[in-house]
């Protein structure tokens, strides 16, 4: 089962083209992050389960869909995955938000955690795992074993932009997550930084350039 899907949209492309150039100042790069990952969180949410209830329009009963099973939680990884939490929330406002604060290491590119911080009813939510940049993968993966050794079981992965190796790196360790990203650039650099991506995602959001 492919659970990597891709959205080749032609408003998630427009969008992404503004974050890509680097003359996009921090408020629009910030807003344009924030439409994108509605915009995904549309997608990914797509086969969420719904069950059959009775409303009483003003003129007659009528036969409605809303959503059932389990709850959600939105799970950045900081810091860029902050900027992805406010436009998902704004669609579902009873979601839990888990924080997993990872950096990495300018020499070796691995994660190293610094914060985490999950909701105690985690094991039971459908957890959407939220980072604009998959690049070498590494990020993602530590934070998604971490969120399995808290009992999670329903996981989602979005991630704007990814690198080859990361999409690989990631399914190969979490065959069982599906992962939403909304485009698969060439490689990685020396820096192990996207190319051509659109920077340091987190420097852009907040303005640490
Ligand atoms: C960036 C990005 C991801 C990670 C991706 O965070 O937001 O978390 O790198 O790289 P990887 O796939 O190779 O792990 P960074 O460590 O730069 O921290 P920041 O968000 O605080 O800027
Ligand atoms: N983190 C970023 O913010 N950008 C990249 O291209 C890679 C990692």
């Amino acid at each position: 089962m492919n659970r990597v899907h891709i959205l080749n949209h032609p408003l998630l492309q427009h969008k992404l083209a503004l974050l890509r150039d680097r003359n996009t100042g921090v408020k629009e790069f910030r807003e344009g992050v924030g439409e994108i990952a509605a915009l995904m969180f549309y997608e990914a949410t797509r086969s969420l389960p719904t069950e059959t209830r009775t409303v009483e329009t003003p003129l007659a009963p009528a036969q409605v869909q809303v959503l059932s099973g389990k709850k959600l939680a939105v799970v950045p990884i900081l810091r860029a995955g902050l900027g992805m939490v406010e436009p998902i929330l704004s669609l579902v406002p009873s979601a839990k938000v888990g924080h997993i604060g990872l950096a990495r290491d300018p020499e070796t590119h691995a994660p190293t955690t610094y914060y985490c911080k999950l909701p105690p009813d985690i094991a039971q939510r459908q957890v959407f795992v939220v980072d604009p940049m998959l690049a070498t993968g590494g990020s993602a993966v530590d934070a998604i074993d971490y969120l399995k050794q808290a009992g999670c079981q329903s996981i989602t992965a979005m991630h704007i932009l990814a690198a080859p190796e990361g999409v690989r790196r990631l399914q190969e360790a979490h065959p069982d997550v599906d992962i939403y990203i909304a485009a698969v650039d060439e490689g990685l650099n020396e820096h192990a930084y996207i190319l051509p991506g659109l920077g340091d995602a987190g420097d852009r959001i907040f303005g640490t350039l």
